[in-house]
């Protein structure tokens, strides 16, 4: 049984500001589909037998659309960084600093391993850090044990985004635009694998997540 559902999940409630950041983004957003009534929502909930899993590059706002996500289905939320710092007990620009990416890479991949044993079989939702799902092993125990969701944006919408947060390794002291225009070179073969993609723009984040809802209704359909 499902918890009911949160009022933040409301379509009307004020979000508290595009991923990353304390101000929404300015600029004028596509229509998002409206939000489904609470028992539409339950419905869909109860359909989830795997856990949803958000995948993309950094500033997309996997963990801030994925929280509020798990609000509006009544699942758990848990984000992958988040856990891989608990298990390291050190911050990522730590975990980069003195053991270098490969062995930030070793933990996430066992961190998000555990995260889907864990949810396996339920409905819960999971935010991956920007590389996981780069990782062929974590994708293709995301994509034969979850749902995977490209969380997809604009070039710009991501360096306006990722400004607002210094904590993120790969841009520490390099050009965002050069470094998430290379990445997304590189990365996107893999997120294009992800069976929902689902477009992210400059709009309140409730815009995500209705997408997202709408995607999801679509897939299970
Ligand atoms: C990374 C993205 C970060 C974090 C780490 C590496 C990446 O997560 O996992 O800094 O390789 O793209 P976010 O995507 O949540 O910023």
């Amino acid at each position: 049984m499902s918890k009911p559902r949160n009022s933040s999940c409301d379509a009307h409630t004020p979000d508290s500001g595009a991923p990353d950041s304390g101000t929404p983004d300015s600029g004028a957003p596509d229509p998002a589909p409206a939000l489904p009534d609470a028992a539409a929502l339950a419905g869909l909930t109860q359909r989830l037998d795997r856990p949803v899993v958000l995948v993309g590059l950094m500033g997309v706002g996997k963990s801030t659309v994925g929280r509020r996500l798990s609000q509006c289905l009544g699942t758990p939320f848990v984000d992958a960084d988040d856990e891989v710092v608990k298990a390291a007990q050190m911050s990522i620009p730590e975990i980069f600093d003195r053991f270098g990416e490969d062995y930030f890479r070793d933990g996430e991949r066992r961190v998000i391993a555990r995260l889907i044993e864990d949810n396996a079989g339920r409905p819960a939702v999971i935010a991956t850090g920007g590389g996981a799902f780069a990782d062929e092993e974590t994708r293709a125990l995301i994509l034969d044990r979850a749902i995977a969701i490209w969380l997809d944006a604009e070039l710009d919408t991501l360096v306006s985004r990722v400004s607002r947060k210094n904590t993120r390794p790969l841009l520490t002291g390099k050009d965002p635009r050069k470094v998430l225009g290379e990445l997304m070179e590189r990365r996107n073969p893999a997120y294009a694998q992800a069976p929902i993609r689902v477009t992210s723009d400059t709009g309140p984040q409730s815009n995500g997540v209705a997408r997202i809802i709408a995607a999801l209704e679509d897939y299970l359909a």
